[in-house]
């Protein structure tokens, strides 16, 4: 068993978190992370309205009656979703635990504190991190520049970000980005994290609800093969390199602006990649991280081996170095 301050303060068995997955944070993955000991997050805005999130969070909840945590992203939005009801079904669902991310989450603890649920907010710099901490959160994952979806526009890496974070803030610290197995845990727990979230490891997994085209697809591709897209926007991701990023980059680095690529960004066109196995039909987040995927296991697997390997290292290979004298 690896305890850790994460493990201790969210109730969680071993210090292993599902971060929230657009399309892909379902009920069957969260419930099996969590059944494996981990946190398994469910994604709010995967589910088109608060009612449906009511009953995807029931779905999970007769699959697993381990913790559960629900992913809330606040996005700028012209048209923003209503984050109001999606906190309300939340709380009376009886999630115990919500992963804040996209923005400042004070606008939310009272609510979510008043109904007794922790928040993890994860964000992509120290000096959110040290606001988060200010505001109340429980504990601060931290998403190095490796990482699939929003890396922030810092570009710094987790192995400066994970410590750099850790010696500046007292609460849990969980490192995310570019992890997907012991040895990324252990290098975590040695940078002062209190646990490691993953996204890119757990789409790869047989619970995880994409096409296998995609997953075989994470197995093959190397570390390069991911592309940074809306670098011009200030609004970063990363996501998988194929016909329609190698575009979007191009074009907006030609002069063009948001509007001359929302059809091919559009996420209805990355769910399609999920559903149907296209792997060109559009934007779809990945990590770095997947240059050292190799494998499609169950979630209980992954998990099992994960934690074992670290003690592993921890007590073998890492103990073993140190010599009397
Ligand atoms: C397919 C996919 C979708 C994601 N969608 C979201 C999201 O909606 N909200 C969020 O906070 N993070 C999202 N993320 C980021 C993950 O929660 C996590 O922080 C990230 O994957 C960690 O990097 P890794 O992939 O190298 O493990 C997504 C990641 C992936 C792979």
């Amino acid at each position: 068993m690896l305890s850790t301050r994460f493990t201790e303060t969210f109730g969680v068995e071993h210090p292993i978190v599902q971060g929230g997955m657009q399309w892909v944070g379902r009920a069957e993955l969260a419930a099996a992370v969590s059944n494996a000991g981990g946190l398994g997050i469910i994604t709010a805005l995967t589910q088109p309205t608060p009612e449906d999130l009511a009953t995807e969070i029931r779905r999970a909840r007769d699959m697993t009656d381990k913790p559960l945590g629900v992913n809330l992203t606040i996005l700028p939005s012209i048209n923003p979703p209503p984050y109001d009801e999606y906190r309300r079904v939340i709380a009376e669902a009886g999630i115990t635990i919500v992963e804040t991310a996209g923005q400042n989450p004070e606008p939310h603890m009272a609510f979510f504190h008043d109904h007794g649920i922790k928040v993890l907010h994860k964000c992509t710099s120290v000096r959110h991190a040290v606001k988060a901490e200010a505001v109340g959160v429980d504990g601060v994952s931290i998403d190095g520049f490796e990482c699939a979806g929003h890396p922030g526009e810092d570009d710094t890496p987790g192995l400066i970000l994970i410590p750099a974070a850790t010696s500046r803030i007292t609460i849990p610290v969980i490192a995310s980005g570019g992890i997907a197995d012991e040895r990324g845990l252990v290098a975590a727990l040695a940078l002062g994290a209190d646990g490691v979230n993953m996204g890119t490891r757990f789409m790869s997994t047989q619970e995880s609800f994409i096409h296998d085209r995609v997953k075989n697809r994470i197995v093959d591709a190397t570390e390069h093969d991911t592309e940074l897209i809306f670098r011009p926007l200030r609004n970063t991701a990363r996501v998988a390199r194929n016909e329609i990023s190698t575009k979007v980059v191009e074009m907006l680095d030609a002069g063009a602006v948001f509007a001359d690529v929302r059809d091919l960004v559009a996420g209805v066109r990355g769910r399609e990649v999920y559903e149907t196995g296209d792997l060109d039909a559009g934007i779809w987040s990945v990590g770095m991280v997947q240059g050292l995927i190799e494998d499609v296991p169950t979630v209980q697997e992954l998990v099992e081996r994960m934690v074992a390997g670290a003690e592993r290292i921890i007590s073998e290979r890492l103990g073993g170095l140190i010599t009397a004298g």
